[in-house]
């Protein structure tokens, strides 16, 4: 390893090559230095307070002016010289740091890869998105409204008052005597025909709860209930619109039973079953023409205006159009099950 050379004379004795071939040496040390620790160690010797440049700068203050001059200046350009250096190395070594960190960072591009997993949306979402694309497609706009009801929206309105059986039919969840979990999102309905004027093209989607838990029943489910009001709205264009919807949904021609029905709100009603693959009837909805005394409730004449209203289990569809036969499933949240439709 090279060493500094001496430099203990005194100022005087030293002429301009001895300062060269010092600042040679020290800048060649500097060179060489292999890290940042090294690099510390020489500038101690060499700008330090003990360093033989220190000493010498020390002695100038006992020159004459011509002294000074001289060598002041060989002292300043061993100084800057040495300065340089330590500064050009500071750089390379941090240069060679960094290479050496992405080298070692590099990413191996040959391994396999992990692969990404993608959300998706949920069997409900899908066939929610389904229904309402047909109806959305013949002129239906998609209305929400509340979840908590009172009794007054859920059944009231709709024809069914207090001591009415059909409310023991609905097994509803209640708040307090007036308050309650929607059973079905006929309140919408109700809603929409008291704060718009007819003609209406509605679907409700949304959440209802029933007190009710087994393989078909869940006490959360969801519905997509309709309703269209126009002058001329009648039973012959019900049937229609439900069996190009069974159609259109299912992605081929159903045959299509209408059965006679109860609800207190629509009369004539109906329910509507669909022949399976097995030839059995399968119920898939509930509907009917607007009971005139609902209209009425809502501000709507039933002599000039008429309509049509029908409601179905978003989960039986699910259940009927991806052959699930648990509805539990669809609640449970396991991901080897959701994933069959993501
Ligand atoms: N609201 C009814 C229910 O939830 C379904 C329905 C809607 C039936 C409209 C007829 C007409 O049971």
């Amino acid at each position: 390893m090279t060493t500094l050379p001496i430099l203990n004379q005194a100022l005087i004795e030293l002429g301009e090559q001895d300062f060269v071939n010092f600042a040679d040496v020290a800048c060649q040390l500097i060179g060489d230095a292999k890290n940042e620790t090294e690099l510390q160690a020489l500038r101690v010797d060499l700008q330090g307070k003990k360093s033989p440049i220190a000493a010498l700068s020390k002695q100038l203050g006992g020159l004459d002016a011509d002294g000074k001059k001289v060598y002041g200046a060989y002292l300043h350009e061993l100084r800057t010289r040495i300065g340089v250096a330590f500064d050009e190395r500071k750089e390379t070594l941090a240069a060679e740091a960094l290479n050496a960190k992405l080298a070692d960072e590099q990413v191996d591009i040959s391994l396999p890869a992990r692969g990404m997993t993608t959300g998706g949306l949920h069997p409900i979402t899908h066939v929610t998105e389904r229904m309402k694309q047909f109806f959305v497609q013949a002129g239906f706009c998609a209305v929400t409204g509340p979840e908590v009801e009172s009794d007054y929206y859920n059944f009231e309105a709709l024809n069914i008052p207090e001591h009415h059986p059909a409310r023991a039919m609905h097994d509803t969840f209640y708040f307090d005597a007036h308050h309650l979990l929607r059973t079905h999102t006929s309140g919408v309905q109700i809603r929409t025909m008291q704060s718009s004027e007819p003609p209406l093209r509605i679907i409700c989607p949304g959440r209802v709860y029933r007190c009710d838990s087994d393989q078909t029943h869940s006490p959360m489910f969801h519905q997509m209930e309709g309703l269209m009001i126009s002058k001329s709205s009648n039973f012959a264009e019900l049937k229609g619109v439900i069996h190009e919807f069974l159609n259109a949904f299912f992605g081929k021609e159903m045959t299509v039973r209408f059965r006679p029905s109860f609800f207190p709100f629509t009369e004539p009603s109906a329910e509507v079953d669909i022949l399976s693959e097995h030839g059995d009837w399968l119920e898939v909805l509930g509907c009917g023409m607007v009971h005139p005394q609902v209209l009425r409730n809502c501000g709507i004449n039933p002599d000039e205006h008429s309509g049509f209203a029908f409601g179905m289990g978003i989960e039986r569809f699910a259940m009927l159009y991806y052959g699930v036969n648990d509805l539990r499933l669809f609640f449970q949240n396991d991901l080897r099950f959701l994933k069959q439709f993501a």
